[in-house]
């Protein structure tokens, strides 16, 4: 039997990691985990219980109250795809909301939270056979993954694409609304203490800006080959 690897897609917000991933996981039979959707969970749970206020972290209360947020995916037949369960309810649509948006990097930047996520993370990607998607999947949360992949794409590219996913689904927004907080997550993202995004040596770099999604499902499927062979 082949070995099953473990393939870390980092990269940008809207660059098309999740779909990448998604569609890897598919052809290859894998676990797809989507690293973002919990980060997006956690914050979900402060924004409900007023632990943001102002929109500025209370960073004790949000550490002291972490045991009591659960995070599981479940598979939902109807979509084909994993849900995130927050304490029990299916919360897949509410995270994907701009106001989760506007605030998940504040979020995502706090150690202990980041701490609590990571050991989550690594559970499930005990067995190898998963593809999973972040900022800090290839670098800290499985450094030794048999492939790695960093995705790129030109941000005005990026929020084109995220806006549209937001009309399909009847989300009240922008275009400068998406393009700014995704400029906003950018940043905050690579220039936190904490698990930076960063790009490792080891990673293969891919641009989809001119790629369909077929095109870059063909590429990154031919790598995870190659590295199924070597493994
Ligand atoms: O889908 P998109 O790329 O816009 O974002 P996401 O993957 O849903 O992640 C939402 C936010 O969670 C990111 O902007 C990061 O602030 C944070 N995140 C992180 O810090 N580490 C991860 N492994 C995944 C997400």
């Amino acid at each position: 039997m082949q070995k099953k690897i473990t393939i870390a897609i980092d990269g940008y917000s809207s660059c098309g990691k999740s779909t990448l991933a998604k569609a890897l996981a598919k052809e290859l039979e894998y676990i797809f985990i989507d690293s973002g959707a919990m980060y997006r969970g956690v914050t979900l749970y402060c924004l409900r219980n007023g632990l943001l206020p102002e929109g500025i972290p209370a960073v004790a209360p949000i550490e002291a109250t972490l045991e009591h947020i659960d995070l599981d995916f479940k598979f939902n037949p109807e979509t084909k795809q994993a849900d995130l369960y927050l304490n029990g309810e299916n919360v897949e649509e509410l995270i994907r909301m701009p106001e989760v948006a506007a605030h998940v990097s504040k979020i995502a930047a706090l150690k202990n939270v980041r701490h609590k996520l990571v050991l989550d993370q690594r559970k499930m990607g005990m067995n190898g056979g998963i593809v999973m998607d972040g900022r800090d999947i290839g670098s800290v949360v499985f450094p030794t993954a048999e492939l790695k992949l960093f995705i790129t794409a030109l941000p005005e590219i990026r929020a084109q694409r995220r806006y549209k996913e937001l009309k399909e689904k009847k989300v009240e927004t922008s275009f400068e609304e998406v393009l700014e907080n995704l400029r906003e997550r950018d940043y905050l993202d690579s220039t936190r203490t904490e698990s930076p995004l960063v790009q490792t040596p080891d990673a293969i770099v891919i641009d989809t800006s001119d790629l369909t999604p077929e095109e870059q499902l063909r590429i990154a499927l031919n790598y995870a080959i190659e590295k199924t062979q070597n493994a």
